[in-house]
């Protein structure tokens, strides 16, 4: 059995919460066409759909609103989060965003022209689209392993720095604004980012004078696996293996939904002035005067208080562990999941957990049908809802390569206790796995299908 370190924190406040009977979900479900998106979320038991905006605040951040200064310009909490920003982080500038597209939608405005390329290990979905739609092209270049859902290596997240090299050489510096590193590298499942592979990226960048940003909404889950695995960093702190991580960038978005441990903000953070002051004349236009940025002042605070407690070193090994319990546990049983598992979630391979549907019956989508009707679980399909297209040419789907479900473990909010409950829901849907049935859309929209689609069993 599996051993996971006891919780570093204890219940003040409790959100009561019921789980539903069977036939009341099978009624909740079929009335939202089988789209987990629209089950109400008092309908849910144990909410796995993300993991961000859905952490649990701390005394000290509930406090820290209190002391919120709603003054429109130059609140106290802004200087409190610079000071925060240039201590963990080390950018001179900065300006708040209400989350993390925002900073990206401002950056990519600021620094694109149509045409321009921005090589990512992988970059979200959000950075892609914010990229293309200043006509920018996102060019994702992970390292091979991140793409096999069964290896080991130790930093899946890392960017392949010969393809960088090559790319840089293919479209011409002139042509690169800028790079990214997504750390952890979320669309590769939560993989994490080497210092060594950081450090090779800027390297090859600073050649050419492309300036590297990260995206760093889980930069505190990624500086944890940096001192587990990473030879020289096992006796450094988080905070000096995060300041390493960021001396070698020029700039970084946040998302603080995510290791801010709020539910709303973020923030873009730059060493050039020029960047900044561009920046701050489309912060003003779209999100608000630059000390506040589209939050409030106690939101700020908040901020300001989650970005060290994400550090914690007792919290990280809690939170990593959550994940990686959950996953050692459907392993001692055969549930194929991505392996390893990374910092915020674990992903079921529903190829190869129902291997008698094929890819056009939708496979995913009947695992997340199944886990809301066993469990009351909800997870989100990661699979050929999401990403399967009509080739333009030959009018034939193409399906991808993963059909994955994930499981986003939200931080600070459940116990050892919800977690064994999810690991036996799965384990036990595992066992009658051949009961399944496949899936067919019954209203298929034109694009983000996966939000507004509906389903039945074929
Ligand atoms: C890696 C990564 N970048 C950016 C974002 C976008 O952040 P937000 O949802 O706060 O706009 C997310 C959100 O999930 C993310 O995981």
């Amino acid at each position: 059995m599996p051993r996971l370190v006891p919780e570093p924190y204890r219940i003040k406040v409790v959100e009561p919460f019921r789980l539903t009977t069977r036939a009341e979900r099978e009624a909740i479900l079929t009335a939202a066409g089988y789209n987990i998106f629209f089950v109400k979320s008092e309908e849910v038991y144990i909410d796995l759909l993300t993991d961000s905006g859905t952490s649990a605040m701390s005394d000290a951040q509930w406090a820290g609103m209190m002391v919120g200064d709603e003054a429109y310009a130059c609140c106290r909490n802004y200087y409190n989060l610079k000071g925060t920003i240039s201590d963990i982080f080390g950018f001179r500038y900065f300006v708040p965003t209400h989350q993390g597209r925002a900073a990206e939608k401002v950056l990519f405005a600021a620094m694109l022209k149509p045409g321009d390329y921005v090589p990512s290990n992988t970059h979200f979905d959000t950075t892609h689209a914010n990229i293309e739609a200043v006509g920018g092209h996102a060019v994702d270049l992970p390292i091979a392993e991140t793409l096999v859902p069964t290896s080991r290596h130790p930093f899946k997240g890392n960017m392949d720095v010969e393809r960088l090299r090559r790319f840089i050489a293919d479209v011409g510096a002139q042509r690169i604004p800028l790079a990214m590193l997504t750390i952890t590298n979320n669309s590769s499942g939560g993989q994490p980012v080497s210092l060594a592979n950081v450090r090779a990226v800027k390297e090859v960048l600073a050649q050419y004078g492309i300036p590297l940003f990260i995206d760093a909404c889980r930069y505190a889950e990624n500086a944890y696996f940096i001192k587990q695995r990473e030879a020289g960093y096992a006796d450094k702190t988080t905070l000096e293996i995060a300041r390493e991580m960021f001396s070698y960038a020029d700039g970084c978005t946040m998302s603080a939904k995510k290791d801010g441990l709020v539910n709303i903000g973020g923030f873009l953070a730059m060493n050039d002035e020029r960047l900044y002051q561009r920046a701050s004349q489309l912060l003003v236009l779209w999100e608000g005067f630059i000390t506040y940025g589209g939050l409030a002042g106690r939101d700020l605070e908040a901020m300001a208080r989650g970005l060290w407690e994400a550090l914690d070193e007792k919290y990280l090994q809690h939170r990593i562990g959550q994940v990686h319990y959950l996953a050692e546990r459907l392993l001692e049983q055969d549930v194929p999941i991505v392996e390893p598992p990374g910092g915020h979630a674990v992903y079921l391979d529903a190829r190869r957990f129902l291997p008698h549907i094929p890819q056009a019956q939708l496979p995913g989508q009947a695992l997340v049908a199944h886990l809301y009707l066993e469990g009351g679980i909800r997870a989100v399909e990661i699979g050929s809802v999401m990403f399967a297209h009509k080739d333009k040419t030959t009018g034939e789907w193409k399906y991808p390569e993963l059909e994955l479900v994930r499981l986003a473990i939200p931080r600070r909010v459940y116990t050892q206790t919800h977690l064994d409950y999810v690991a036996d829901v799965i384990i036990e849907l595992y066992r009658k796995r051949e009961q399944v049935r496949g899936m067919r859309y019954t209203y298929e929209p034109p694009f983000l299908r996966h939000f507004t689609a509906r389903f039945e069993f074929v």
